[in-house]
C-alpha cells in the first residue's frame, strides 16, 4: 500500500480542541475525575481572580505520576478509548486532562509527585500556535510555579491552568469582573455538589472549593419522609447491567420553604424532571426524559436515576466530556415504561396531593420487594423480608409452612438473574469445602423435595439439586457428599 505520512497541524488542531463544547462547570468536573481516578481523597479547587489574568489549580492527594506516565498523560490522547478501563473508572478518552483545560485556558501546567519524587510538564499553547509544532515544556514556568506551590503528601497532583482567556471572557474589552468571576465559581460549586452527590455522599472522598467543602446535593431527596422511592430494577442492556429507580419527590404542600427552594436545584423544579443518568456513581446527564416524553408540570416530581457501568460507553455512547449521551434503542422501550409510572404517579400527587402523610408507624419497614444487600461479595439483591404483605402471611401460617415459605424465599433470593455470579469451574470428581450454612440449606432444601414427592430416589434428587441455579458452582460429587451425611433417603 503507498501512503504518504501527514501529521496534523499542531496549530489548527489544538485550537479545534478548544472547542469540543466543555463549558466551565463540565471541564472543572472532567478535571475533578482524574483525581478520583488517582484514588485521590481530598481534592482542592482553587479560583484565584487577576485583573490581568487569573488561575485556576486543582490540587489532590492521589498517587501522582512519575516522569513517564507524565509525559504520556500529558500526550493528546494518552489511552486508546477502546481499552477495557478498570472497575469504577471514570477516565475513557485519554483526552480530558488537556481538552478540559485548554476550554478554560490557554496553559495548561501539571506538577506532580509519585513517591517523593516531582515531575513536570505544561502544555502552552502561545508557544505551539507560535512554532506551529507539538511541543511540549519540561519545565513549568517560574511565574507560574511560584503561585502553584509544592506538594506536601509524598504524592499527588496539581494541575494548573492560567492564561485564561475563554473563563475569564473572549477579549480584553469583555473579561468578567471580580463579583462576576465568584458568582462563575459559585455556580460551578453547585454543579460539582450534584454531579458528586454520590460519590461524595459515601463520606471517602472530600471536596474544596476555595477552602469551602463542597456539600453533596441530592436530586432524589431520599432524606425526606414523603419522597416515594420505586423499586429497584435491574435490566440487561446488550450484556450489561444497568440499574434502574424513580423516585416520586413529595408535593410542595408537603415541603417548607426551604426544602422547597433546594429541591427546585439551580435550574428549577420543571428542569429538575427525569432520567438522571450516572456512570460510575458520577452524574453525567439530566434535565429531561431524553426524547422519551415531553417535559411537563405534572411530571415534575418524577425524577429516574440509571446507573451505568463504564463497560456500558459505547453503547451508550458516552461523550468526551462526560455530559452528553444517547439511548441505545433497547433502553428506550424499557425505560419509557418505567418513566410512565414514574410520571402517572407525579401527576397523581401533583394534581390531587394523593400522597400519604409520613407512612403508618404501624406499617414498618420499606415496601420494596427487592433491597440492595451493600455488600460486595454474596447476592447483590435481597428480598425485603419485612415487606408488610409477607410479615401478614408468615403470621398466619403454622410454624411448618412458615419455614417452608422461607426457604422457598430463600432460593428465589439465591435463583434471581440478578444474583447469579460465574462461579469458578471445579474438577468434577473433587469434593468441595462449603460453610455450614450452605449444607444445612443443601439439605434443607433436598429433604423438602423429596416430603413433596418430586423426587424419589437419589439419582433424581441429585439431578434436580445440579440445575438449581442457587447452587450453582456446585458439582455433582460435593452434592453427593452432602445428601450422604445427612442420611436422607434414611430418614424419609
Ligand atoms: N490528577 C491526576 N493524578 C494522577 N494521574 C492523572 C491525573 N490526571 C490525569 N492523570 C493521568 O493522565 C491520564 C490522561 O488523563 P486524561 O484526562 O487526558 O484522560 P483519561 O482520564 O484517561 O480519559 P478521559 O479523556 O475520558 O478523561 C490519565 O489516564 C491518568 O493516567
Ligand atoms: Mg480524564
Amino acid at each position: 500500500m503507498e501512503t504518504v505520512l501527514t501529521r496534523p497541524s499542531a496549530a489548527p488542531v489544538i485550537q479545534a480542541l478548544r472547542s469540543i463544547g466543555y463549558n466551565a462547570s463540565t471541564a472543572i468536573a472532567d478535571l475533578i475525575d482524574n483525581s478520583l481516578d488517582a484514588k485521590a481523597l481530598i481534592i482542592n479547587i482553587n479560583f484565584a481572580y487577576a485583573e490581568s489574568d487569573g488561575m485556576i489549580t486543582i490540587s489532590d492527594n492521589g498517587m501522582g505520576m512519575n516522569e513517564e506516565m507524565l509525559q504520556r498523560a500529558m500526550n493528546i490522547g494518552s489511552k486508546d478509548p477502546r481499552a477495557k478501563r478498570g472497575a469504577n473508572e471514570l477516565g475513557r478518552f485519554g483526552m480530558g486532562l488537556k481538552t478540559a483545560s485548554f476550554s478554560l485556558g490557554k496553559r495548561l501546567s501539571v506538577l506532580t509527585k509519585k513517591n517523593g519524587a516531582y515531575s513536570e510538564r505544561c502544555w502552552d499553547l502561545d508557544h505551539v500556535s507560535e512554532c506551529n509544532e507539538w511541543q511540549l515544556l519540561t519545565v513549568i514556568p517560574e511565574c507560574v510555579k511560584n503561585k502553584i506551590g509544592t506538594i506536601e503528601d509524598e504524592s499527588g497532583t496539581i494541575v494548573c491552568i492560567d492564561k485564561l482567556d475563554r473563563f475569564m471572557g473572549y477579549d480584553s474589552k469583555r473579561k468578567l469582573k471580580e463579583t462576576s468571576f465568584y458568582n462563575k465559581v459559585a455556580r460551578i460549586n453547585r454543579h460539582l455538589e450534584f454531579v458528586f452527590h454520590s460519590i461524595l455522599e459515601k463520606n471517602e472522598v472530600k471536596m474544596f472549593i476555595n477552602g469551602n467543602e463542597v456539600v453533596p446535593w441530592d436530586p432524589f431527596m431520599r432524606y425526606h419522609p414523603n419522597t416515594m422511592e420505586g423499586e429497584m430494577q435491574m435490566l440487561r442492556i446488550n450484556d450489561n447491567r444497568i440499574k434502574v429507580q424513580y423516585f416520586i419527590l413529595p408535593h410542595a404542600a408537603h415541603l417548607t420553604e426551604p426544602e422547597y427552594k433546594k429541591a427546585g436545584g439551580y435550574k428549577g423544579w420543571r428542569d429538575h424532571q427525569g432520567l438522571y443518568i450516572y456512570r460510575e456513581n458520577r452524574l453525567l446527564y439530566f434535565g429531561d426524559w431524553m426524547g422519551l416524553f415531553p417535559k411537563d408540570a405534572a411530571s415534575q416530581l418524577a425524577r429516574v436515576r440509571i446507573d451505568l457501568p463504564n463497560e456500558a460507553d459505547s453503547d451508550w455512547q458516552v461523550d468526551i466530556k462526560k455530559s452528553g449521551i444517547n439511548l441505545p434503542e433497547d433502553a428506550k422501550r424499557r425505560l419509557e415504561a418505567i418513566s410512565s409510572i414514574a410520571r402517572k404517579v407525579s401527576r397523581d400527587i401533583f394534581y390531587f396531593r394523593t400522597q400519604p402523610g409520613p407512612r403508618n408507624p404501624a406499617i414498618k419497614g420499606s415496601l420494596n420487594t427487592w433491597e440492595q444487600s451493600g455488600s460486595e461479595d454474596g447476592p447483590q439483591f435481597i428480598l425485603n423480608r419485612n415487606h408488610p404483605i409477607l410479615s401478614e402471611l408468615l403470621k398466619n401460617l403454622d410454624d411448618e409452612n412458615a419455614k417452608l415459605l422461607n426457604l422457598y424465599l430463600k432460593f428465589v433470593q439465591l435463583g434471581s438473574p440478578s444474583n447469579i455470579i460465574d462461579s469458578p469451574k471445579v474438577p468434577e470428581e473433587e469434593v468441595q469445602g462449603l460453610p455450614d450454612s450452605q449444607k444445612e440449606l443443601i439439605i434443607q432444601f433436598a429433604s423438602s423435595l423429596l416430603k413433596l414427592n418430586v423426587a424419589d430416589n437419589e439419582e433424581q434428587l441429585l439431578n434436580i439439586l445440579l440445575t438449581q441455579p442457587a447452587f450453582d458452582g456446585l458439582n455433582r460429587a460435593t452434592l453427593k457428599a452432602i445428601t450422604t451425611e445427612a442420611n436422607l433417603f434414611d430418614i424419609n
